[in-house]
C-alpha cells in the first residue's frame, strides 16, 4: 500500500529530517571542510529541530491544557518555519541576499502565530495548564529573540558578531534547551508509567533560574565572559537538581532495557556536558569549535532518540492502539542503553576535539533514522489508511 501522509505524521517526518541533518552536519562537516559549515549546522538545527519542536509542541499543548487535539491546519506553522530554515540555508550556500533578509522574519512570523495559538489554549484551559506550558512559552520567546537578533544583524553589520553569538546561544540553550527540560519532566513519568508528583512544583520553581541563566549566557557570550560563566552556573544548578531528583524518584528503573529512559537520561547528562564545556572554553581551555558537536551528539541526538522511541508509535497511529504502540516502542528501544552510553561518550570525545566522537554521533543518527524508517514501513504496509 502506498504511504498516505497526514498532518499527524509531521512530527515523525521532522524528527527524521533532524536525523538526516545530524548526519549531514557531522559527516559533511568533517569530510567536506570547504562546505559552508553554518549551512550544515542549520540543516540540523533550523531545517530539522526548529520545525520538529513546533510539531512536538502541537502534540503536547492539548495534553498540557486538557483541550481538544490541535486543528489539522496548525501543521502549516512548522511548514512555514521549515520554509524559513530552507531559505537561510539557501542564503548560506548561494548567497541570495533577499533570503538573508526575509528568512529570520518569516521564522518570527511562524513563532508568533504559534505563540498566539498556545495563548488561546492557555486561556481556554479549565483550571491551570500544566507547568510545562510556561517552559514552552519561554522557549518560544527565546527563539523569537534569537531570530530578531539575526534579522537585525543583516541591517546592523557593525553588531553582527555579538548578535550572532546571542542568536546561537539563545537558540541552542534557550529554545531547544528549555523545551527539552520542560518536556523531559512530562515524558519520563509517561515512559516509566510512574507519576512524578514533584514535577509541577519543580517546573514552576526552576523556570526563572533557567531563563535567567540562558539570558546571561547569551548576552555574556557577546563579550562578557564573567556574565556568561555566572549564567552557565545559574542554568546548571536547577538542571543538576533535576538529574538528582529524577534518579531519586525513578531509581534503577531509569536504566531498564528496551525503553526510552536511558536515552532521555543521557540527554540530561549531555546538557550538563555542554555547560561544562562552555565554561571551560570561556576560560580559555577547550575549543569553541567543538561546542556544537558536543551539543548535537551528547544532548540533541539522545533527546530526539528517546522522544521518538516513546512517541513515534503515537505519531504514526494516534488514538487507542495500545498493543501495537507497545510492540513498536519495544522495537524502537532496541539497544537503548548502549546507544545512550555511546552518544554520551561521543559527546565527551567531541568535547576534547577527538574526531571519533563524530563517528559515534553519525552512527547514533543513522540508527535512529533506520529504526524510524522500519517503524514507518510496518505502519504503511499493514494499516488501513486513517
Ligand atoms: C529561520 C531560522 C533561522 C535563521 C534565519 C537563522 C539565521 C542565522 C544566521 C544569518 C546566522 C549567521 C550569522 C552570522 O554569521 O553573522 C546564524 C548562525 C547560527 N545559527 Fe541560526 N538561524 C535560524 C535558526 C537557528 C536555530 C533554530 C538554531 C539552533 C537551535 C540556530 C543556530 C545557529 C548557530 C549555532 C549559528 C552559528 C553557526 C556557525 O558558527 O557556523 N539557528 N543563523
Amino acid at each position: 500500500m502506498s504511504p498516505k501522509l497526514k498532518p499527524h505524521h509531521s512530527p515523525a517526518l521532522l524528527a527524521a529530517l533532524t536525523a538526516v541533518g545530524s548526519v549531514l552536519a557531522l559527516a559533511g562537516g568533517a569530510l567536506w571542510q570547504h562546505w559552508p559549515q553554518t549551512a550544515l549546522w542549520h540543516a540540523v538545527f533550523a531545517v530539522g529541530a526548529m520545525p520538529m519542536i513546533f510539531a512536538a509542541m502541537t502534540y503536547f499543548t492539548p495534553v498540557l491544557t486538557r483541550t481538544p487535539e490541535a486543528p489539522r491546519s496548525l501543521a502549516a506553522i512548522p511548514l512555514v518555519a521549515l520554509l524559513a530554515a530552507l531559505g537561510i540555508v539557501t542564503w548560506f550556500v548561494q548567497g541570495v541576499a533577499t533570503l538573508r533578509h526575509l528568512a529570520p522574519w518569516l521564522g518570527m512570523g511562524a513563532t508568533l502565530a504559534f505563540c498566539y495559538w498556545i495563548g488561546r489554549r492557555w486561556r481556554t484551559c479549565l483550571g491551570r495548564p500544566h507547568a510545562c506550558l510556561r517552559w514552552y512559552a519561554a522557549a518560544l520567546a527565546c527563539l523569537a529573540a534569537g531570530l530578531a537578533a539575526v534579522g537585525l544583524s543583516a541591517i546592523l553589520p557593525a553588531y553582527a558578531g555579538p548578535l550572532r553569538a546571542f542568536h546561537l546561544h539563545i537558540n541552542t540553550l534557550g529554545f531547544i534547551g528549555l523545551t527539552a527540560i520542560g518536556t523531559l519532566q512530562v515524558l519520563l513519568p509517561t515512559v516509566l508509567g510512574q507519576p512524578d508528583p514533584a514535577a509541577p512544583r519543580r517546573l514552576a520553581r526552576d523556570l526563572p533560574w533557567s531563563v535567567a541563566g540562558t539570558l546571561a549566557i547569551a548576552v555574556g557570550a557577546s563579550g562578557g565572559w564573567p556574565l556568561a560563566a555566572l549564567g552557565a552556573i545559574v542554568y546548571a544548578w536547577p538542571l543538576g537538581r533535576l538529574l538528582v531528583d529524577t534518579m531519586r524518584a525513578f531509581g534503577p528503573r531509569l536504566w531498564q532495557p528496551r525503553q526510552a529512559a536511558p536515552l532521555l537520561l543521557a540527554a540530561m547528562g549531555g546538557l550538563m556536558l555542554v555547560l561544562g564545556h562552555g565554561l571551560l572554553h570561556g576560560a580559555g581551555i577547550g575549543n569553541a569549535r567543538d561546542a556544537l558537536p558536543v551539543f548535537l551528539i551528547g544532548f540533541l541526538l539522545p533527546l530526539v532518540s528517546g522522544a521518538v522511541t516513546q512517541l513515534l508509535p503515537v505519531w504514526l497511529r494516534p488514538g487507542v492502539q495500545a498493543a501495537w504502540q507497545k510492540s513498536q516502542r519495544w522495537r524502537l528501544a532496541a539497544l537503548a542503553r548502549t546507544r545512550a552510553v555511546l552518544l554520551l561518550a561521543g559527546g565527551l570525545l567531541a568535547a576534547t576535539g577527538t574526531e571519533f566522537g563524530l563517528v559515534l554521533g553519525v552512527l547514533g543518527a543513522l540508527w535512529l533514522l533506520v529504526a524510524m524508517l522500519d517503524a514507518a514501513r510496518r505502519e504503511f504496509s499493514s494499516a488501513p489508511s486513517r
